[in-house]
């Protein structure tokens, strides 16, 4: 049996929308399993050199978290990963491996209710602990968390989100948390549900206008951009030149917003640029000839 996880990058936050709002974004790695191969695990694309192949990758770790949830057993196979999604630069790595893992093993374990987005996306968050990412990962679109269950929206086409990465700049989510104040003032969570609302609504009918205002959050970005002055400049370079930006996820990666009179600028040396679709799917499990 051979399956192939097709699994989408995602970017969290969207500014106001801290832990709760997801994007799927058109940029997807691949994880195939092939049961009747040599065992073991292999990696090309972005982290090969990096990831681990004793079983400890978080593909691996999310098979076997189903397998015992479910009381069954998976034998051996051979996992492939073909990375397009980069590590540790906000753009949901972690979610996407969880997600694909949790999808494999219910496919492989022909569970009754293996393709089921609610339980996928419950289980990729339990073992991943990032819902938002995991639910734009599950089920493509806009996403949004509201305990533990999601609710999807279309995006429309005049959505075109561009992903400015500091290739130079890596920071885990554990890092990006740590900062962050344990309080905040009622002022600041009344200024987030309003961006939060609005920014649902830009979303969803392409205001780019709204976006642009609406991107605004006082919860997490000002203290993430502190973390590295370059980030914090090229951040405000865009938000003064009127491009609807916000970190993407907890960083250090940023999201901007494409018009067509208004092209984003090359943020620099070091930084790569991604002009990506919204990606309206989710996870998708196919089964491939042997
Ligand atoms: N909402 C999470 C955070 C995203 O900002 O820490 C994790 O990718």
């Amino acid at each position: 049996m051979r399956l192939t996880a097709r699994v989408p990058a995602t970017s969290a936050n969207l500014g106001p929308g801290f832990d709760c709002f997801g994007l799927a974004l058109d940029l997807c790695n691949e994880v195939t399993v092939d049961t009747e191969a040599e065992p073991g695990i292999s990696w090309e694309g972005e982290g090969a050199e990096e990831l681990p192949i004793d079983g400890s990758d978080m593909v691996s770790r999310a098979m076997r978290w189903v397998a015992e949830r479910e009381g069954q057993r998976i034998g051996p196979f051979h996992l492939h990963g073909v990375n397009r999604i980069p590590l540790e630069r906000g753009l949901g790595s972690s979610a996407a491996a969880a997600v694909a893992g949790v999808a494999i093993a219910r496919t492989w374990l022909r569970l009754p209710d293996w393709a089921d987005r609610e339980v996928l996306f419950r289980a990729a968050a339990d073992i991943e602990r990032h819902p938002d990412n995991a639910a734009a990962a599950a089920y493509g679109g806009l996403t949004v968390v509201a305990d533990r269950s999601v609710r999807r929206f279309d995006v429309p086409p005049s959505i075109r989100p561009v992903a400015l990465i500091p290739e130079h700049l890596r920071i885990s989510t554990e890092e990006a948390r740590r900062v962050l104040p344990s309080e905040v003032p009622l002022s600041d969570a009344v200024y987030n549900v309003a961006h939060g609302a609005l920014a649902i609504s830009a979303l969803t009918t392409g205001d780019l206008d709204l976006l642009r205002r609406a991107l605004r959050d006082r919860l997490h970005q000002d203290v993430r951009l502190s973390l590295v002055a370059e980030l914090r400049e090229v951040f405000e370079r865009m938000a003064s030149s009127g491009i609807p930006v916000c970190v993407s996820g907890a960083g250090p990666s940023l999201l901007a917003f494409e018009t067509d009179g208004d092209p984003i600028p090359d943020p620099g040396d070091h930084w790569r640029t991604l002009r990506l679709a919204t990606r309206p799917t989710g996870v998708e499990v196919l089964s491939l000839p042997d």
